[in-house]
């Protein structure tokens, strides 16, 4: 039995397309590339895929989170510093982008790190230059950048959190990984890897998912995605016995929102409230605009026939919507 490691796992269109843009970004010269999904969709998973997958692939891949780390300490952490450039500097440092020189760099949660920091990488980003901290001269590395978020940059950009000049830099190769409720069966098919999986791990013999509990996992929303599905399988190994997956195991979280409806409402609206009629439809619209942008890479004219509007239109409703 095949257990795959760092292999994007699905069926669906958007999934065989992503594989085939992981490909082809991998073995290009791109040098940033931007990640865009909810959390836990995969976007860790495909910026490993891109690593092992090209001319890199036997350098450095590091991954760093830029919301783990205190912004103070980011900057020495990721440029390195000279010594006696800060108290406490007792010696030079190597910084991670030196370490990772002509491999990658996985900038995780990029929306986390400082305005001030975001200058220098872009300034890094066009140079392929940078300066340790304290230092005069300027090193040069060859890295390529991965940056990932599960933010809407460019709604981060209109509220001044993020550089505009680093965003449209960063999303010149942009992917977007689709929320598992947007994958139709796929849900179905990473059920079933996880499972034997953990088959193999737990050394048991679970079939499979009951026809119910398949059915309410196709209605659920998934706010977790792919993570979501991978830890409640598990949990599910370890605190039962049956040998097929029942909607008794599922938490009463799950079982209530979807039987809460007799059917599951469109994604969008789930995740608008819906007091107010104006405000949840220009939510809506934003959200839908944002995400049709993003995935034109800020192309106005490419995001307005995806939408089968007209561009006119679409700058009107951006103007309109403070996009
Ligand atoms: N299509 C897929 N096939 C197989 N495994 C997947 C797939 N997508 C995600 N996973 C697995 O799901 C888990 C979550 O993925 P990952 O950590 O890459 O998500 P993420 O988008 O980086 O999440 P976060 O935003 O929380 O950092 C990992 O264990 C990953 O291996
Ligand atoms: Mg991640």
């Amino acid at each position: 039995m095949a257990v795959y490691k760092n292999e994007i796992i699905g069926d669906h269109p958007s999934i065989h397309n992503l594989r085939r843009l992981i490909s082809r970004v991998a073995t290009s010269p791109a040098q940033n590339v931007l990640i865009y999904g909810e959390t836990g969709t995969g976007k860790g998973l495909v910026a490993r895929m891109i690593h092992n997958r090209s001319a890199r692939a036997q350098k450095e891949f590091l991954d760093i989170n830029c919301a783990a780390i205190p912004a103070s300490l980011l900057e020495s952490e990721l440029f390195g510093h000279e010594r006696g450039a800060f108290t406490g500097a007792v010696e030079r440092k190597l910084g991670l982008i030196e370490a990772a020189n002509n491999g990658t760099v996985f900038l995780d949660e990029i929306r986390e790190m400082d305005l001030t920091l975001q200058a220098k990488l872009l300034s890094l980003l066009d140079t392929r230059q940078f300066r340790r901290v304290g230092a005069v001269k300027s090193t040069s590395v060859d890295v390529r950048f991965i940056a990932a978020t599960n933010k809407i940059l460019l709604s981060e950009v209109k509220d001044g959190k993020f550089r505009e000049d680093l965003y449209y830099r960063l999303q010149v190769v942009a992917l977007n990984i689709p929320a598992l409720r947007d994958r139709g069966n796929d849900v179905l098919t990473l059920s079933q890897h996880f499972i034997s999986r953990y088959n193999a791990i737990y050394k048991r013999s679970i079939r499979g998912l009951s026809d119910e509990t398949a059915d309410i996992f196709l209605r659920y929303n998934w706010p977790g995605n792919v993570r979501e599905l991978e830890n409640l399988l598990e949990r599910i190994f370890i605190l039962e016995d049956d040998d097929e997956i029942l909607p008794r195991h599922l938490p009463d979280r799950i079982v209530r929102t979807v039987r809460g409806g007799s059917q599951a409402p469109a994604p969008e609206a789930r995740s608008v409230g819906t007091d107010d009629f104006h405000s949840a439809t220009a939510d809506f619209q934003r959200k839908l605009i944002s995400r049709a942008l993003l995935e034109a890479g800020g192309n106005v004219q490419t995001a307005s026939s995806a939408l089968k509007i007209s561009r006119h239109a679409l700058r009107h409703q951006m103007a309109k919507l403070g996009l």
